[in-house]
């Protein structure tokens, strides 16, 4: 079954502590973690600090999004801040098979991503290595966007890659999902669905039971 990825980007950063706790309390297991570098993407969100910060109080998957130009510098100090799994963006790296190996010599899972805009050709190399593929739904850079549809053919894609050449990565899809095109994503075959906007507006335990039961009649 697809599992919630809550996209901390969509937070009130005043009480992230506490919405974190909220999403463990709703058997939230991943939490989506957005750094952006205001280069590879317009915006700047936040890093290590804020990754380090939430660490002590949150045994939760942390699931690092890394929108920034040449990954490959600060692999390390994502490790240390407490990353579980560390995606690259294919368009962001000069060596994408060095920026994958590099993290997981730190004892971290890999992912792949590629934005909309990306043909799938683009990843096809770096499949065997990566724990993850990221599918952005939605031009990267800002929360609150509108899922783009043709995106959910890149997961069929990856689905059937997966199965002919028996690779082992998870599939996962990045914006613009709410409640009502949820049945399509988890129909199109992803594993992991990151929420930001859906989960942090209004009530965020409501609002991440609404999703889980719609994830779990959809499968
Ligand atoms: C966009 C980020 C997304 C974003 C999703 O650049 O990678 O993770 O936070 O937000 P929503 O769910 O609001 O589209
Ligand atoms: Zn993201």
């Amino acid at each position: 079954m697809s599992q919630l990825a809550p996209s901390i980007l969509a937070a009130d950063f005043n009480h992230l502590g506490r919405q974190i706790q909220q999403l463990e309390q709703n058997q939230i297991k991943l939490l989506h973690i957005d750094v952006m570098d205001g280069v590879f993407v317009p915006s700047i969100s936040f890093g290590m600090p804020l990754i380090t910060s939430i660490r002590k109080e949150s045994r939760l998957f942390f699931d690092v999004h890394l929108m920034i130009q040449e990954p490959i510098r600060y692999i390390k100090e994502f490790a240390e801040a407490g990353a579980d799994l560390l995606t690259v963006h294919v368009e962001a790296c000069k060596d994408v098979t060095e920026t994958l190996k590099q993290v997981k010599m730190q004892n971290l899972k890999c992912g792949i991503s590629l934005n909309p805009e990306t043909s799938i050709e683009r990843v096809l190399p770096y499949l065997d290595l990566a724990d993850l593929v990221l599918v952005m739904s939605v031009h990267p850079g800002f929360g609150g966007q509108k899922l783009i549809p043709e995106t959910l053919d890149k997961v069929r894609i990856l689905k059937e890659l997966r199965k002919d050449k028996g690779y082992h990565y998870q599939i996962e899809i990045d914006g613009g999902v709410h409640q009502g095109n949820l049945q399509a994503v988890v129909s199109a075959g992803v594993d992991i669905i990151v929420a930001g906007t859906a989960v942090f507006s209004g009530d965020i335990a409501e609002n991440a039971r609404k999703i889980k039961g719609v994830i779990e009649n959809a499968s």
